[in-house]
């Protein structure tokens, strides 16, 4: 018998379906609620509202754990490659062998992009962020391919799509740096692997022979890694709202690049550095500063810290902050932020208030001292990010599609004027 849940209004029981996921997960289906009691519900910000069903993300606050379809976060960190895990969370498979080379492959087909694009390019000041420009560059890809403009066009239009999306990804954040330090723009090398291939046409200078460096590479493609999907996060849902009305994927992923670039979401390495940077320059008085993330009255948040699923360790951070320890050593870096960042755990992770509200470091504490040794400037941070979670927007943006879902639009609790009367301005 199929389990349900009882609401009693004014005497009235409504019974609606229960929904059980593979990790036994448990939602009230209230898909009849309105057409049933006239009711909906209210929930500010989602905290506890299920918006989709998903086979791409398994996520368990409680216990920190992180799997993309079925395979935990520390196995793929530890041995796959960021091209293996985008394949995996899109096509819900690891590739074999040749699915793995045609991939890889039909990515290189694309690294360039249309001439023009630098025209939009241009158009932007150096002063412009990173992030703008990016999204810009996105959702410009509409005018180049306009056949996108229909996402059910045929399976293999999609194809080309997703692969056109990943591989002109590098190219335009390479670009939107380029642009930010006023320097040309480089072109793809396809003799490279998709991070040697960023990074040199990132870092490579006319008058300079640019070296790959293994250890950076490999510590890119780990980042990009961990940051490839989370299932229903603020730009995962917002690719997905966007998506569901039918639109193109340049400009579902254009629309999600936006909302990653908040300080609250995506944003947040590039904050935790700043206020990083901001401790040591007053001086490093942890104390102080944890004092201050516990005053509401100081407008201050620890940045790095808290997460609105995670209320245990966010297994990423854990992999990440080893990673930094690994990288800084393997580059003879020594940056005396990390040394406050660990210094903040440390005292936060004693601290009643963090320990009641269950805020751990989460992704983005530890990846922007890794992006820095890396030598990444600091408003490049978030376009990191929204490279790494390219892969598990579109995979979203696919399942999406393919499960027919219906346009997405909330309802509301009105709060508003009642019906008045229009007086015109002469007689009021
Ligand atoms: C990402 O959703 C995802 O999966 C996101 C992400 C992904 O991979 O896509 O994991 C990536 O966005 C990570 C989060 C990056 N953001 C930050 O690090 C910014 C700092 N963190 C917070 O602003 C906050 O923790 C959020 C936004 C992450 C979560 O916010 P919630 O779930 O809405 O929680 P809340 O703001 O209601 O906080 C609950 C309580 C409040 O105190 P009380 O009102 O109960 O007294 O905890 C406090 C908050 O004031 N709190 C913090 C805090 N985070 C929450 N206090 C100090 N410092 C913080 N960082």
């Amino acid at each position: 018998m199929a389990k349900t849940a009882e609401l009693i209004v004014d005497g009235k029981t409504y019974k609606f379906p229960l929904v059980e996921g593979t990790e036994n997960e448990t939602a009230i289906d209230i898909g009849n609620l309105l057409e049933e009691a006239g009711l909906i519900t209210l929930d500010l910000g989602y905290k506890n509202t299920g918006a989709t069903k998903s086979a791409i993300t398994f996520l368990d606050g409680d216990k920190g754990i992180l799997r993309y379809r079925g395979y935990s976060i520390e196995e793929l960190a530890a041995s796959s490659n960021f091209l293996e895990v985008a394949y995996l969370l899109i096509f819900g498979e690891l590739p074999t062998t040749d699915q793995y080379k045609k991939f890889s492959d039909d990515i290189k087909k694309h690294t360039m992009v249309h001439e023009d694009t630098r025209k939009i390019l241009d158009g932007f000041p150096s002063s412009s962020h990173p992030m703008g420009v990016l999204a810009s560059m996105f959702c410009a890809q509409t005018a180049f391919y306009p056949e996108s403009l229909d996402p059910n066009r045929s399976s293999e239009a999609v194809y080309l799509s997703i692969i056109r999306s990943l591989a002109k990804m590098p190219t335009f954040a390479a670009w939107a740096y380029k642009n930010a330090m006023g320097h040309p723009v480089n072109y793809p090398d396809n003799s490279l692997d998709y991070c040697a291939r960023f990074m040199k046409m990132m870092y490579a200078l006319p008058a300079e022979q640019y070296e790959i460096d293994p250890v950076v590479a490999d510590a890119l493609d780990k980042l990009l890694i961990l940051h490839a999907d989370h299932e229903q996060n603020c730009s995962t849902s917002t690719v997905r709202i966007v998506g569901s009305s039918k639109a193109s994927i340049y400009s579902s992923i254009s629309a999600g690049i936006n909302a990653l670039w908040g300080p609250l979401h995506g944003g947040a390495n590039q904050e935790v550095i700043l206020m990083l940077e901001q401790i040591k320059k007053d001086g490093g008085d942890t104390d102080k500063w944890i004092a201050k993330a516990k005053d509401k009255n100081s407008g201050f948040r620890l940045m790095g810290f808290g997460h609105r699923v995670y209320k245990n360790f966010d297994p990423r951070a854990k992999i990440i902050k080893k990673a930094a320890d690994d990288v800084l050593k393997k580059l003879g870096v020594n940056d005396p932020v990390l040394e406050i960042a660990l210094k903040l755990e440390e005292v936060a992770l004693r601290d009643s208030y963090f320990i009641e509200r269950k805020l751990y470091p989460n992704v983005d504490f530890y990846s922007g001292i890794i992006y820095r040794a890396l030598g990444i400037p600091v408003d490049m941070f978030t376009v990191m990010f929204a490279m790494g979670r390219l892969p598990g927007w579109i995979a979203q943006w696919k399942e999406l599609r393919e499960n027919k879902e219906p346009i997405g639009r909330p309802r509301q609790i009105y709060t508003g004027q009642n019906l008045r009367p229009y007086v015109a301005i002469k007689k009021r």
